[in-house]
């Protein structure tokens, strides 16, 4: 368990700004940022950043929350990790109480397929820098293939002894099971026989965003042609191939600041070209390229440079890849090395000056790239001219952006020389086609992750009582998150009848006013927000972090937008919020005692309804006479409360 101080500690230190700008391209507006949400593909920014108040908002999808959520959710990692990952950023130590036998048997599998990698990678790299036959064999190997130390340290680089099973003896000696062994891949298990798996190899520690290891890739040190190169940890828990690049955690920082992100096919690429000074670059080893790998890369950036090799199989895996970039919205280049080179090699022989000059004035756009190598082979036969033409256009229809799409028929014109009219008409052709068995509004809405309900309730047309009193309800706990701490000067009549100024705060008056009269709340988050305030008092009202990070997300979910929207704001006065709320500041007066009039006049209007079906039904004289004296009684505390409020709007 990490100790709540260390926890606090993170959350005080990690600015929003920081963290999100490590994942997002983020620009100054005012004493904020915006940028793209991250969490939902979009055009134009919706994203915001508020540095006073720490949090991070989606107007268009409505994601939000402070820098430790923005962790949790863009790096999906549960709140422990997302502190050690913070933590690690911040360079803070992490307290946590120790791990007792016991602890360790019950702990997550999650984390002890983790440790079981952990203790795996620096073993591996124990063997090979402090051991005699992992010296002149796995380091020395590394060495050749002009891998420097500092290099072979920074990938953890590592290998793994030959034998049968010592690697095996040697985890289960340091206390790790055999089962979690087994799940991770390192371990094989042949009915009950336990052997290592990656024998006699270099290996490639995986590490996914945060750093964990989630598996290996292990290579031969030789040419030898009747073994598989590479050996790779299976799928596991830890190990969700189809979301992993290798390189991405050291990639990801220099992706976003450059805006652009390199993509090769295998582990030695990556490590060359780090090595070439080339850092923003991942594979995507071990499998073809994935959705889920490119959803990552989205992540961080929206422009992908292809380096694949310049063989058959590297320029079919690119055409694939390619389309799948293109079909999430990111824009593609593609470069091929010379035949027989790979950017490992191409880096190895060239000086990093050269190989990033090289990439840049290389690297083409997808459609130039396709076009010169279909049209190399069609010649003047018009029939193959039209197949080629129809594939390019094919890859064109797969854009979701109009301008884009536009952008490339144009250029498509110019390399086939065909006039744009009938690439247009061939384009249009083939989107409606597609669309044919697709979509509604909904379903569009859906795919990207826009919430429908959130998109209905944030207009909130439909004003009718329940609405209302929802609307009422949201404005008091918006006052709670916003406002509890501050004091405000309000006017009242003492007992001689002279108009005197009193100053409260804000938490304490509203929280008063809602006892005085024992009004509860309708909907379960607002009224479980306010019990929150009930239940500290005076002065220790919850920060909004803890709101935030609260068991019940709705409540999270609720105090993010209350802080930093008015509920009726409409899109215009986006923009505008902060002046609003600054405002605001200087007539709390009025904002408070609006917002605790117009709930309580709801309460009685409620009780007035209630009153008058019991008027009707009323069974005897006195029964109807005690009913009708409340009402009257209500009837007047309604006038009050509306001249009141009347009073506080003028
Ligand atoms: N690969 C694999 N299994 C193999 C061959 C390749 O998993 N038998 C994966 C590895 O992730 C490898 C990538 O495909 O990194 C690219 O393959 P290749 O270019 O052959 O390997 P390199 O990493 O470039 O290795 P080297 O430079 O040593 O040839
Ligand atoms: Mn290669």
């Amino acid at each position: 368990m990490i100790l709540s101080e260390t926890i606090e500690k993170v959350i005080e230190t990690a600015r929003v700004e920081e963290v999100v700008g490590d994942f997002v391209v983020l620009k100054k507006r005012g004493a904020n940022y915006t940028g793209l949400c991250p969490f939902h593909n979009e055009k134009t920014p919706s994203f915001s950043v508020n540095v006073a108040k720490g949090i991070y908002k989606c107007f268009g999808c409505g994601a939000g929350g402070d820098s430790l959520k923005f962790i949790i959710e863009h790096e999906k990692l549960s709140f422990p990790d997302a502190i050690r990952f913070l933590a690690k950023k911040y360079n803070i130590e992490i307290q946590e109480t120790a791990i007792g036998e016991q602890e360790l048997v019950v702990q997550q599998e999650k984390e002890s397929l983790w440790l079981v990698n952990a203790f795996a990678r620096d073993w591996f790299k124990e063997q090979m820098w402090e051991s005699e036959t992992g010296r002149t064999i796995g380091l020395s190997y590394f060495r050749e293939r002009g891998f420097s130390d500092e290099t072979i340290r920074q990938f953890h680089l590592g290998y793994h002894p030959d034998g049968y099973d010592n690697f095996t003896t040697a985890a289960t000696k340091a206390g790790y099971k055999i089962e979690f062994l087994v799940k991770v891949g390192l371990t094989i298990d042949k009915d009950g026989k336990y052997y290592d798996r990656f024998r006699g190899r270099v290996m490639f520690p995986i590490q996914n965003v945060a750093g964990k290891v989630v598996g290996f890739g292990g290579r031969i040190m030789t040419n030898d042609k009747k073994q598989a190169k590479y050996v790779n940890s299976p799928e596991s828990e830890v190990y969700i191939k189809s979301n992993v690049l290798y390189g991405i955690e050291l990639a990801r920082k220099e992706a976003v600041g450059k805006d652009e992100i390199y993509l090769v096919e295998g582990y030695t690429d990556v490590v060359s070209l780090h090595q070439a000074g080339i850092t923003n670059v991942v594979a995507s080893s071990g499998t073809s390229l994935t959705d889920g790998q490119i959803s990552v890369i989205r992540r961080y950036t929206s422009n992908v440079t292809v380096l694949y090799d310049g063989d058959a199989a590297g320029i079919k895996a690119s055409f694939r890849g390619i389309d799948m970039i293109i079909e999430q919205g990111l824009n593609v280049k593609v470069l091929l090395f010379p035949d027989g080179e790979d950017p490992d090699s191409f880096a190895r022989k060239n000086t990093p000056l050269y190989v990033s000059d090289y990439i840049k004035k290389e690297a083409n756009s997808f459609i130039a790239f396709k076009a010169g190598l279909l049209m190399e082979e069609t010649g003047d036969d018009p029939i193959k001219k039209a197949g080629v033409i129809k594939e390019l256009v094919h890859s064109i229809s797969l854009i979701p952006d109009n301008i884009m799409r536009s952008l490339y028929i144009k250029e498509c014109s110019r390399i086939t020389q065909m006039d744009e009219e009938s690439l247009i008409i061939e384009l249009n052709n083939q989107i409606r086609n597609k669309s044919k068995s697709k979509h509604s509004v909904a379903e569009m809405l859906r795919e990207q992750n826009i919430s429908v309900e959130k998109t209905l309730s944030e207009t909130e047309l439909e004003v009718n009582d329940d609405n209302l009193l929802a609307l009422h309800e949201r404005e008091i706990v918006r006052i709670l998150v916003n406002f509890a701490n501050l004091l405000f000067e309000m006017d009242h009549i003492d007992e001689q009848g002279e108009k005197q100024t009193v100053t409260i705060r804000v938490g304490d008056f509203v929280l008063h006013q809602l006892k005085d009269d024992d009004i509860s709340f309708t909907q379960s988050a607002y009224q479980e927000i306010v019990v929150l305030y009930q239940n500290r008092g005076e002065q220790n009202f919850p920060a909004l972090s803890e709101l935030i990070h609260h068991q019940n997300q709705e409540i999270g979910q609720v105090s993010i937008d209350l802080s930093l929207q008015r509920h009726n704001l409409s899109e215009q006065w986006k923009d505008k919020y902060e002046i609003l709320i600054r405002t605001e500041k200087d007539h709390l007066q009025k904002t408070v005692l609006s917002a605790v009039y117009n709930i309580k006049l709801r309460k009685v209007n409620a009780l007035l309804h209630a009153n008058n079906i019991k008027l009707q039904t009323a069974n005897s004289d006195d029964e109807f006479h005690t009913i009708l004296s409340e009402q009257i009684w209500l009837n007047e505390v309604k006038q009050a409360l509306s001249k009141q409020l009347h009073f506080v709007i003028l």
